[in-house]
């Protein structure tokens, strides 16, 4: 377990180095992120590189125990590389070049940005290799899917479309370009989706083609860095700082040529409404099904020109420790000090402007103490999870495309289904259809609206073998090629689930019943089906709508295993008993009483569980506890305990 911060040595006079360095140890903090920004320190000009400034940064911060990863410095081009390539800029939808000034300014795809890219990561890492205070690499900043609209990714979306179909018989065929005259009879005809506005005017596969285009963009940049450090630094991990719920990019691909994923948790600021990180730790653990760090923990009030709210006392210790409790091996702050430039003047780092320890720095140092002194307990351990949602980004990207009416997008179906299993306290993963679906009880999939043979395949076979799966409405209605598909739906689902979907209707605001088999009711909204049953159990029907009385949630036993097929979205409540029935089947463990605000996790190893108790309420609050064998942080529990405003709690648990 690690707890450390981002700094900007670069920043800041090397007289005050010391301080700094001096501060961070006697806070606890041990790790470091350095200079993910620094290229126009480290190439002042081209091929003239000064590292010496950053390895006296690294030597003062050593000489206080602290290791260091180190950042690609490529999110951010120094000026001289674009005056004189201003190629590199990127173009926007609407086909303007950016300019310089701000970061991300960069094309990824563009030949002259990856070279002068492997350069500057070769240069750097060959010179750090061998300095033992860098333990790893932090590949550039913040990836994102290189959505770039410039001639030379067009001519690389050509490519990369040729290389994919053959030939242009194929992919008229493949994306039906009879459709309003686009059959194309040169390569060079093809354009990139960029005047549609909102992206939904497109051809629907020429734009989910795209979207795998302008992320294998991305990937394929990081690539290029990786194969780098591997060869220069084998002994230095590699990770990447991801973004939660960000989606433009398959983070299941960019994670892929990662060691471990590490993420930025800002659940405070002004852009972040979603307050509570749960979903989004869970979200990046499942990207490599193993624990994570968090990269950049937030630290203070967040802003740019405007400001976010500031941290009540004991906020930031809370967010850390629950950064923990969902898998988060190491903890870093972002930033140290507030800078006195530019444009995150106001993202308030551990100190203010003034450099001077103040309540965030003790609550920062409390944090690390109390991991420190139970690092042992915590060592090893994960949080492991009898439920999984699926997660994809192509679906995602596909309902991006095409929404069909609003509230049936992928983050607001996961969020239902995961908001309602945390109710219950469950530990969720959220995995690819490619991970090992057989150790779980249940698996939870929101609109599977893209499918192949293959994924019908995987999902049946799952209930066959005894699964609890969950389909949602939409499932089959496409195939990979973003087509809709001629078989009743849900298409090649419609067997394992025992149901075929009638007709359906999304719904705009009106009010919608649908009434459990037992008698309780929800209100449906978003989407609706009329169902007729193909072997399945009728356990939920319409009422008050076009169609009182038909089907509109199925359960169907199929070999060993169950299918649930809803045919709406409702609100917490459908879930909640949806959930209900999942743990009476199945056997998955809840933890039941836990107040709303309070976020229980437990982590394991080797017969040992590990429970954390979060209050992210401004209250306090009374949690029933199982019995408990040691605790490691927090009161004695008797039966339950009073935890209070953005109090952790942590025992270790007997059953
Ligand atoms: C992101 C970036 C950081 C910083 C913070 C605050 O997470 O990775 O460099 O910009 O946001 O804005
Ligand atoms: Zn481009």
């Amino acid at each position: 377990m690690r707890v450390g911060v981002d700094y900007y040595p670069e920043h800041w006079p090397e007289e005050r180095w010391p301080e700094d360095a001096r501060l961070m140890r006697e806070a606890g903090l041990t790790v470091v992120r350095l200079a993910e920004f620094a290229w126009c320190r480290m190439e002042p000009a081209e091929g003239q590189y000064d590292f010496e400034w950053l390895d006296r940064a690294i030597g003062v911060l050593h000489a206080e125990g602290i290791q260091v990863v180190l950042g690609t410095p490529t999110a951010t081009p120094p000026a001289w590389l674009h005056e004189r390539y201003p190629e590199l800029y990127p173009v926007d939808q609407r086909g303007c070049r950016l300019g310089f000034g701000t970061r991300l300014q960069r094309c990824l795809g563009n030949e002259i940005m990856r070279s002068y890219s492997r350069r500057i990561t070769e240069a750097m890492v060959s010179h750090f290799a061998g300095n033992e205070a860098v333990i790893g690499w932090q590949t550039d900043n913040e990836f994102e899917a290189n959505l770039c609209y410039c001639p030379d990714c067009a001519r690389r979306f050509r490519e990369w479309l040729r290389r994919k179909y053959g030939t242009l018989e194929a992919l008229n065929a493949a994306w039906g370009t009879v459709f309003w005259s686009q059959e194309y009879s040169a390569w060079s005809q093809i354009p990139l989706p960029w005047q549609a506005r909102c992206g939904t005017s497109h051809n629907p596969s020429l734009w989910l083609d795209y979207r795998r285009f302008a992320s294998e963009t991305t990937l394929e940049f990081q690539r290029d860095q990786v194969e780098i450090i591997r060869r220069l630094a084998p002994h230095q991990f590699i990770t990447h700082n991801f973004m939660g719920l960000h989606d433009s990019m398959d983070y299941f691909a960019l994670g892929a040529d990662l060691d471990f994923v590490s993420w930025d948790n800002y659940p405070g600021g002004a852009w972040h409404a979603d307050r509570d990180p749960a979903l989004a730790h869970d979200v990046m653990r499942g990207i490599k099904q193993r624990n994570f760090w968090v990269m950049e923990e937030q630290s203070g009030i967040p802003g740019w020109e405007r400001m976010g709210v500031r941290p009540e006392p004991g906020q930031i210790r809370m967010w850390a420790w629950q950064a923990i409790a969902h898998g988060a091996d190491a903890v870093l702050f972002f930033r140290w000090r507030s800078c006195l430039y530019g444009t995150e003047q106001y993202w308030h780092g551990i100190l203010n402007h003034d450099g001077i320890p103040r309540r965030r720095y003790q609550e920062v140092q409390r944090f690390a103490q109390e991991v420190a002194s139970i690092a042992g307990a915590l060592d090893g351990s994960e949080p492991r999870a009898e439920v999984a949602i699926l997660n994809s980004y192509e679906q995602n990207w596909a309902l991006q495309i095409q929404p069909q009416v609003d509230g049936l997008d992928w983050w607001s179906q996961v969020r239902r289904f995961h908001g309602a299993l945390r109710r219950r306290g469950i530990t969720v993963d959220l995995v690819p259809i490619s991970a090992d679906l057989g150790k779980y009880r249940a698996v939870l999939v929101p609109s599977w609206y893209l499918l192949s043979p293959q994924h019908a395949g995987v999902l049946t076979r799952y209930v066959q073998e005894g699964g609890t799966l969950v389909l949602n409405p939409r499932a089959g209605v496409k195939d990979e090629l973003n087509r809709c598909r001629t078989e009743p739906l849900p298409s090649l689902l419609a067997e394992v689930a025992g149901v075929e979907v009638d007709d359906y209707t999304p719904i705009h605001g009106e009010d919608h019943l649908v009434l459990w088999s037992d008698g309780r009711d929800f209100t449906a909204r978003v989407w609706a089906e009329f169902l007729i049953p193909r072997g399945a159990e009728v356990i939920g029907t319409w009422e008050r709508s076009m169609f009182p009385g038909e089907p509109a949630l199925t359960r169907n036993a199929f070999g060993k295993g169950i299918c649930y097929y809803l045919g709406t979205l409702g609100g917490p409540e459908a879930y909640d008993t949806l959930v209900e029935r999942i743990v009476d089947e199945t056997g998955v463990t809840p933890y039941d009483g836990i107040p709303a605000g309070v976020d229980v996790q437990i982590r394991e190893k080797d017969g040992s569980r590990i429970l954390f108790v979060i209050n992210q309420t401004a209250e306090e609050q009374y949690v029933p506890l199982p019995p408990v064998s040691e605790t490691l942080l927090g009161p004695q529990p008797e039966g339950a305990i009073p935890v209070p405003p953005y109090e952790v709690c942590i025992y270790r648990i007997s059953s």
